[in-house]
């Protein structure tokens, strides 16, 4: 047993690692950050509670969280000339390339002066990394629309600041709504960080080399983009494009359930959640309250809940327990606060840093190894060349 939890033996012979970071249970679709549920954080906390939380293992204290949200805004601004690096990138590169680059490229820039064995240094390059992602995301959107590039501001709050960076211009500065600001918080919220997942099993693994953070938090980013994973929020979207009306329903869920098809019913289905993943719920709410509050009428909405509605009424979805998942209705909030598609995923990665971040420093307060899966072999036994 594992403190408070205690594990059948074959799950413990799955598991990869131990953390005292995030516990999920699949079959209940309970996630916990810490022990707090992501239910009460997305209510009671914001983003940089959360990372305080994530980052520390304990909600911060008034005069903490002064004092890290004082450190975060002090390091939002990156070196000047990281601009170069987007010159590189052709106008319509994916947004998610641009950042994969440019993340990765900071590593020539800060990990020169910082020692991966001194904690402070690891304090230093995980709030540096929370800190400029938001503007490396905004300055990749900004350069694929051909527009100049914000620079962050020290009076804006931290979701304020990013969408300041996204949508102002130096010709004019407008405030930015507390709604559309208190919903992009809230889904920094509910991406921060997911256990073991794919791109977090990844940047565990790069640290595990004694890689530099900004390029194990690339190497996190490129894990992420595929569709299967992170890329699936931009992916619904398209998805629900592709279906166009409620009449269209049926047929994609066919396709879905043809084994010949390689559609997929994308933002439905999880790799741990065998329920309801909780953010899904989450993310509903929030869709509802959001779209209500700006007055929003999306189609797109309607066609989700009824895709929703009878997908789980099928018993192709029901026997696998195939369920809506984080992805299936961030896309929609996202399209609210006026955030474009190729950028979605972008954002999830920008919310997941911390939960990056407060993996590699976890693996790395304590004894670690290299990672290095073993393997069943099936190939040719040993032969002699004639
Ligand atoms: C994220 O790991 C994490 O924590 C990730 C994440 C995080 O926060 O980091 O939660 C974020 O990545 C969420 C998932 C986003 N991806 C999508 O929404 C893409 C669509 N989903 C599928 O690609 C799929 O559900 C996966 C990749 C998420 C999981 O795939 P698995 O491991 O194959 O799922 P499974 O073992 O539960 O599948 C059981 C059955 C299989 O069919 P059978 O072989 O039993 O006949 O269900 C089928 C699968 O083919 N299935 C689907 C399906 N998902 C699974 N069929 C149709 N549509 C789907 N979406």
């Amino acid at each position: 047993s594992a403190g408070a939890y205690t594990f059948d033996p074959g799950f413990m012979a799955t598991a990869s690692c131990e953390s005292k970071i995030t516990f999920i249970d699949g079959d209940k679709g309970i996630l916990l950050h810490r022990g707090y549920p992501i239910e009460q954080l997305a209510e009671k906390a914001d983003y940089l509670d959360t990372c305080y939380l994530l980052l520390n293992g304990e909600l911060p204290t008034a005069e903490q969280k002064a004092q890290f949200t004082d450190v975060i805004k002090n390091h939002t601004m990156v070196h000047e000339q990281l601009k170069s690096f987007f010159n590189g990138f052709r106008r319509d590169a994916h947004p998610m390339a641009i950042l994969c680059g440019v993340v990765g490229a900071l590593s020539a820039f800060y990990h020169d002066s910082l020692d991966n064995n001194n904690p402070q240094h690891r304090e230093i390059s995980a709030h540096r990394l929370i800190a400029k992602m938001p503007t490396i995301a905004a300055m990749a959107y900004k350069y694929s629309i051909g527009q100049p590039m914000m620079y962050p501001r020290n009076d804006l709050g931290y979701a304020e600041n990013f969408l300041h960076m996204m949508f102002n211009t130096p010709c004019e500065e407008k405030p930015i709504s507390p709604v559309l600001a208190k919903a992009m918080d809230r889904i920094f919220v509910l991406h921060a960080d997911h256990e073991q997942n794919a791109s977090t099993s990844t940047v565990r693994s790069v640290g595990s080399t004694g890689a530099n953070p900004f390029a194990c938090i690339a190497a996190g980013i490129a894990a992420l983009w595929g569709p299967a994973h992170g890329g699936a929020n931009e992916a619904v979207l398209l998805m629900l494009d592709e279906i166009g009306t409620v009449e269209n329903v049926e047929k994609f869920l066919a396709k879905a359930k043809d084994k010949n098809d390689p559609f997929k019913l994308m933002g439905f289905g999880h790799r741990v959640y065998k329920n309801f993943d909780p953010r899904a719920r989450v993310m509903k709410k929030t869709c509802d309250e959001v779209l209500a509050e700006l007055g929003i009428n999306d189609p797109q909405l309607e066609l989700a809940m009824k895709l929703e509605e009878i997908a789980l009424k099928d018993p192709y979805f029901a026997e696998r327990n195939l369920y809506p998942n984080v992805d299936f209705y961030s896309g929609i909030i996202l399209k609210a606060i006026g955030i474009p598609t190729s950028m979605f995923t972008v954002i999830f990665a920008l919310s997941r840093t911390v939960g990056w971040i407060s993996h590699w420093k976890e693996m790395l307060s304590g004894p670690y190894k290299i990672n290095r899966p073993r393997q069943l072999y099936t190939g040719s036994v040993k032969r002699d060349i004639p």
